[in-house]
This record gives structure tokens, C-alpha cells and sequence, in this order.
């Protein structure tokens, strides 16, 4: 009989999703999961979410939902972090100035940071498939800072871009960099692997204890394979660069391509583009969320989640490790030598 509802549960269909708003925490040249030690790191990232962040963050040693005791995200029980590299514009000089982050339209007040998602088999139904949420210690990275064709950028079909002609465009997905000005700046999208091996909470190339089954944008997942058969939550990451500053012609390079880089190798291409991302929620909360039929900004209140206002949220901080100007003009990108293309 136990099992019987136990069975029930596991297939009832839920409508939860979370979408979420986590301010700038930190712009630094740290990178705890692919060079966990490195003071500096090889690239700028801007990072979102607990303050545990650090250039070592030893999950054999600690678990980051108990160890944070603040976030920058708008649920006050996710100390998870959440970080991607950081957009450049090139200028004719050859200096670099870092391109500004618009303010985090979900909840007014937040400064900078990127819009979250963990959704389930879609947008907004789980198929009626259980939704495993991840465990403590759980990290993953999808895309590359060497990714450099074409053919590898358009196979990783969760690494897109928008072209902002206002800041409500969606859609109209590319997978490099968009060719001419955007009115309204550059969405920069990343859509994680969901499916899991079920037995490893890391990998030695932070990828291929996941396996991706996305279709692009929010559309249903294909089902997991058999190597992968355990449903995580979908995460994605929205970031929009306000590149309105930069969008005059006459700053553009004369050969008509476009002026905008990743910090990551001064990568023109867009192809480059990556994302990281350490679970950090507190206890079961994030399993809870799942569980629940509660969407977005509502999930919060104690409705499952704990949530926090703006000016809280904004209060986290902590101190930069790597002190360095990452902001500009800048005669090199941080990390790379002078006259680097
Ligand atoms: C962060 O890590 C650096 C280098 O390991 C260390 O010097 C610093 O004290 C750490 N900061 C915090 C807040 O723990
Ligand atoms: C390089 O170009 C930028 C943008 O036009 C300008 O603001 C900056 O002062 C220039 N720097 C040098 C060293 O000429």
C-alpha cells in the first residue's frame, strides 16, 4: 500500500518551475571548479549566489547550502553559484572596456547578475516524470572556453544568443555572436545537460556525469538515455549585456565585423561562450521546489521557498580575492598578454 502512493507521487504531474533574479556577487579572475587554486584564474567571470565562493570551494570538505550564510539570488535558501565569462568591447585602439550588465529586470532593485531558471521537462510541466534535484557537493559546466567551429557551436543547442532589438526580444536564437548592433543590447544564453548518471556528483571534464537531451530554447526534452536515466532539473542562465554604449558605427572595426569578445581567449566568435554552476541549496528546499506546483517568483514567500527583497539580497558581498582593473580601457583582456587576438 506504501508503495502504492509512493508510486502516485512520483508520477503526478507538476507545474513547478523557477525563474529567479541573482544580482552581481562578484568580477573576478577565479574559477573554483575548473582551476579550484588558481589566484588568478585564466579569464574574467562574473559570478551570481553565495558568498562560500571562493578560488577553492572543497565540496568533500564542506556542503555550500549549510556553509553560505548570505546570496545575492532573490531565494534565501540558494547559496549555490552561478558564473559565466564576461563580454569585452574591442575598440579600434585595441583597449578593451568590460560591457555594463542591465539590471536584473525580475525583481526591481537587483544590480547586474543574471535571471535563473530550473525548470523540469519543459517550460512548465515535468511530464509527469519525478524531477531529481541536485546533491550536495553537485557541479557541472556546459560549453567551452576552446570551443572554436561553427559546426561544435551550433551542436551545443543550449549555448545561444539574442539580439536585443528591445529588451523584451526572445528568441531568434544565434550560436555566435550577433553580426550588427543590437538596439537593445546581447542576451546570453545557457541551457545545462538534465539528464544524470545517477552515481557521480562531478567528472573529470565537469561534463559526462550529465547528458543532454535539450532541443533548444524551452522546448520538451528527448528522454534520457539509459547511461543518464535520472531527470535533474533543467538550469539555465539568461544574462543581458547592455552594449547601448557601444553600438555607434564609427566605433566599429573598419572590416565590418563586430567588436564584441568574451573575456575567454578574446573570442570574437561567440563560439567560446560557457558556463559553470555549484549546487549550493540549503537542505531539501530545491527537491521541495520541484515537488511542488508553485511557479517562479511565487515559489517564494515560504511557498515553498524562502525568499528576500532587493535591498537584502544586495547586502551580500565579499572581498575579491584577485584585486585586479577588470573594467577599462584596458590595453589587454586580464589573463592574456598584450596584442593577443
Ligand atoms: C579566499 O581564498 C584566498 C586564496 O586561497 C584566501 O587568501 C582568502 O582568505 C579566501 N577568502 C575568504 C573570504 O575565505
Ligand atoms: C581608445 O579608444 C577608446 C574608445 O574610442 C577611448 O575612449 C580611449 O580613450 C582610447 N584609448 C587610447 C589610449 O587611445
Amino acid at each position: 500500500m506504501k508503495w502504492f502512493f509512493l508510486a502516485l507521487a512520483l508520477v503526478a504531474p507538476s507545474h513547478a518551475g523557477l525563474r529567479f533574479g541573482c544580482s552581481t556577487l562578484s568580477i573576478q579572475r577565479l574559477d573554483p571548479l575548473v582551476e579550484p587554486g588558481n589566484v588568478p584564474s585564466a579569464h574574467v567571470h562574473q559570478i551570481v549566489g553565495g558568498n562560500v565562493f571562493n578560488a577553492t570551494m572543497d565540496s568533500t570538505k564542506m556542503n555550500i547550502g549549510d556553509a553560505g550564510t548570505c546570496t545575492t539570488c532573490f531565494f534565501s535558501e540558494d547559496f549555490s553559484n552561478y558564473w559565466t565569462a564576461v563580454l569585452y568591447f574591442k575598440a579600434r585602439n585595441g583597449t578593451y572596456k568590460r560591457v555594463p550588465l542591465y539590471t536584473n529586470a525580475d525583481l526591481e532593485g537587483e544590480q547586474g547578475g543574471m535571471t535563473i531558471y530550473y525548470t523540469q521537462l519543459d517550460f512548465n510541466s515535468n511530464g509527469n516524470q519525478k524531477i531529481t534535484a541536485f546533491k550536495p557537493g553537485f557541479r557541472m559546466t556546459v560549453g567551452s572556453p576552446t570551443t572554436n567551429t561553427k559546426a561544435a557551436a551550433v551542436a551545443h543547442t543550449g549555448i545561444r544568443y539574442t539580439c536585443l532589438q528591445t529588451i523584451m526580444t526572445r528568441g531568434q536564437e544565434t550560436p555566435d555572436f550577433p553580426k550588427a548592433a543590437c538596439p537593445a543590447g546581447i542576451m546570453a544564453i545557457h541551457h545545462f545537460p538534465a539528464c544524470w548518471d545517477g552515481k557521480n556528483i562531478d567528472s573529470a571534464n565537469h561534463q559526462d556525469h550529465m547528458f543532454d537531451t535539450g532541443k533548444g530554447g524551452f522546448q520538451n526534452a528527448g528522454p534520457c538515455p539509459s547511461s543518464h536515466p535520472i531527470r535533474m532539473p533543467q538550469l539555465a542562465y539568461e544574462t543581458m549585456w547592455d552594449t547601448r554604449a557601444f553600438n555607434d558605427k564609427s566605433l566599429w572595426p573598419t572590416d565590418g565585423s563586430q567588436p564584441f569578445v568574451w573575456s575567454a581567449n578574446a573570442d570574437p566568435t561567440g563560439y567560446a561562450s560557457h558556463a559553470d554552476y555549484i549546487f549550493g541549496w540549503k537542505g531539501d528546499s530545491l527537491q521541495k521546489a520541484m515537488d511542488s506546483t508553485c511557479m517562479f517568483q511565487a515559489c517564494g514567500n515560504g511557498k515553498p521557498l524562502k525568499s528576500q527583497s532587493a535591498a537584502e539580497l544586495n547586502k551580500c558581498s565579499i572581498k575579491n580575492t584577485v584585486t585586479e582593473e577588470t573594467q577599462g580601457w584596458l590595453p589587454s583582456l586580464p589573463g592574456l598578454a598584450v596584442g593577443h587576438m
